[in-house]
């Protein structure tokens, strides 16, 4: 998803950029003495065609997140957790993170899009990690529980002993772009919401009592497709 982030940013960035670019170069044919009405057409005829290209992009990104057709097979979500526990183990380890799962209720086999399961829990999971990472007073643990809520939903938390959020900002995590890292894009929660309430789900979060955040996603139980 980080890759997802990073390639949608680069591919509205570039036509911005020439955007700009031509803007302040048709400023300059305009203030030019004898003005050059010809260049600054054909600038402004450039810009047209750059904003055009942005919008395009951003009409595509809506396609993918609103494609509502998923790839569901039938799996055990304790496999798609583990899957992701192994992609990012190498970083836990490294970040001295414990990584954990646990089934709060018996689970069947559930017909799941499982890259687009893995695409959530990697985000939730890295948000965790990352959260956890200025954490020196405690053990920093990532614990992943799955249930069957008893109404048709397969419920999935997420929970980390990092920093937390604030209230005051609650509201704004899962809005897209918003971030609170150096080097954050802001992407991850707004699609990560969006992927799970195209498939008729919902994705929270809250603070845990003593520390850290707990990210919560639950998904109507498809039992067959
Ligand atoms: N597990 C978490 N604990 C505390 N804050 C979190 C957690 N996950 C997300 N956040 C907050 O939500 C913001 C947005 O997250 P996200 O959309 O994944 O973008 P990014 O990770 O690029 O910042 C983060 O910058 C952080 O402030
Ligand atoms: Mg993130």
């Amino acid at each position: 998803m980080g890759e997802l982030a990073a390639s949608i940013a680069h591919e509205v960035n570039q036509p911005l950029a020439a955007v700009v670019a031509n803007a302040q170069a048709c400023t300059r044919w305009l203030a030019a003495n004898p003005r050059n009405d010809r260049e600054a057409r054909n600038a402004v005829d450039r810009i047209v065609r750059d904003a055009n290209r942005a919008s395009e992009v951003i009409a595509r990104i809506r396609g993918f997140l609103r494609r509502d057709d998923p790839d569901r097979i039938l799996l055990h979500v304790a496999d798609v957790i583990t899957e992701v526990f192994d992609m990012v183990r190498d970083l836990a380890d490294r970040a001295r993170v414990s990584l954990q799962f646990q089934a709060r209720s018996a689970l069947d086999p559930t017909f799941i899009d499982r890259v687009r399961m893995q695409q959530i829990v990697l985000n939730l999971v890295m948000n965790g990690i990352e959260a956890m990472s200025s954490v020196g007073d405690r053990p920093r643990e990532m614990l992943v529980e799955a249930y069957d809520d008893g109404n048709e939903n397969l419920v999935i938390e997420i929970r980390d002993s990092g920093i937390g959020f604030t209230p005051d900002i609650a509201d704004r995590i899962f809005d897209a772009f918003y971030t609170t890292k150096p080097s954050g894009m802001g992407m991850g929660l707004s699609i990560s919401r969006s992927i799970v309430e195209s498939q008729g789900g919902r994705l929270w979060a809250r603070v845990n009592d003593d520390f850290g955040a707990t990210f919560i996603f639950s998904m109507p139980i498809v039992r067959a497709s």
